[in-house]
C-alpha cells in the first residue's frame, strides 16, 4: 500500500513512517521537498536498524505531489492549518484515497489544556477535514489519544486502544486493519464522523490528568 505523510516531517509522522514501513511504502510529506528527502532519509536509516526484515520503504516529497498518487493520505499537521493544506491537497488526490485525521484541536490555557471547538465555538478537526476533502465518506479519525514519544520507540508495542470514527464501513476496516498492524495497538470503532469529538477531546484530558499526577504519556483501554 502507499501510504502519504502531509507534515510527516513531525513526531507523528515520524512514528507512522517507522511502524507502516515494515510492509508498506511511505511517502513522507512536508511543505519542502528536499526537508521531507531528508526526513524520509532519516528515518530509513532508522528503520533499517530497527527493523531488518523490513518489505516496504521510505521516501520524501513535497505535500502535494505526494498526495497524487497514494491510497491512504494521514494528515499529520496541526489544526490550525487544516483550510490552508487540504484546500491545496484537494483536488490532488484519488477519489478512492482514504484520508486520515489524527488532528486534536487543542490550547492551552491557564486552566490546562482545553478542547479548542468547544472553547472557541469551532468545528472538530475531523469534520473541518470533511468539508475540505470531499467525498465525506472517505475521511476518518483516529490516533488522537497515541503519544508520539511511544509511536516512535519501535522496540516497544503501544498497549493501548485508539478510536476510529467514519461514515463508510469499508473505509474503516481499511484503516483499522493498518491500525492492528501496529504492535499492541486495538482499533475500537467508535461511530461516524459525526462524533469525531468524543474521540478528540480525550487527548487535552489525558494531557491535563498527566501532568497533574505526574503519569508519563498515558493512552486509552477500554477493559
Ligand atoms: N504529538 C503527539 O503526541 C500527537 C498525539 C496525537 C495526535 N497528534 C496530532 O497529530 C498531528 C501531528 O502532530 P505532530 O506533533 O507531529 O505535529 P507538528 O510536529 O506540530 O507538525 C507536523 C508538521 O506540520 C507541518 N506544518 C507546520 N506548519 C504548517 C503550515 N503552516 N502548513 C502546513 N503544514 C505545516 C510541519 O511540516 P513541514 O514544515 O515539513 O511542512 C510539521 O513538521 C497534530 O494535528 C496533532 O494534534 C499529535
Amino acid at each position: 500500500m502507499k501510504i502519504g505523510i502531509v507534515g510527516g516531517t513531525g513526531g507523528m509522522g515520524e512514528g507512522f513512517a517507522l511502524r507502516w514501513c515494515a510492509k508498506h511504502d511511505i511517502i513522507v510529506g512536508s511543505r519542502e521537498a528536499q526537508k521531507a528527502k531528508e526526513a524520509a532519509a532519516n528515518y530509513m536509516t532508522a528503520a533499517k536498524q530497527a527493523l531488518p526484515s523490513m518489505s516496504g520503504s521510505i521516501t520524501g516529497d513535497d505535500n502535494i505531489s505526494l498526495a497524487k498518487d497514494c491510497d491512504v493520505l494521514i494528515l499529520s499537521i496541526p489544526y490550525e492549518f487544516i483550510d490552508d493544506t487540504c484546500s491545496k491537497l484537494a483536488g490532488n488526490t484519488r477519489s478512492d484515497c482514504i484520508v486520515v485525521s489524527p488532528i486534536v484541536p487543542m490550547a492551552r490555557t491557564d486552566s490546562g489544556f482545553v478542547y479548542i471547538p468547544i472553547e472557541q465555538g469551532k468545528k472538530p478537526a475531523a469534520e473541518l477535514v470533511a468539508e475540505r476533502m470531499a467525498p465525506r465518506s472517505r475521511v476518518v479519525s483516529a490516533f488522537h489519544t497515541i503519544s508520539e514519544v511511544k509511536l516512535k520507540n519501535t522496540a516497544q508495542g503501544l498497549d493501548t486502544d485508539t478510536f476510529i470514527c467514519g461514515d463508510d464501513a469499508n473505509v474503516v476496516a481499511k484503516l483499522a486493519e493498518l491500525v492492528s498492524e501496529i504492535s499492541g495497538l486495538r482499533p475500537v470503532y467508535l461511530g461516524p464522523l459525526s462524533l469525531t469529538y468524543q474521540a478528540e477531546v480525550l487527548t487535552p484530558m489525558l494531557l491535563n490528568a498527566a501532568r497533574r499526577n505526574k503519569m508519563k504519556h498515558p493512552g486509552v483501554k477500554l477493559t
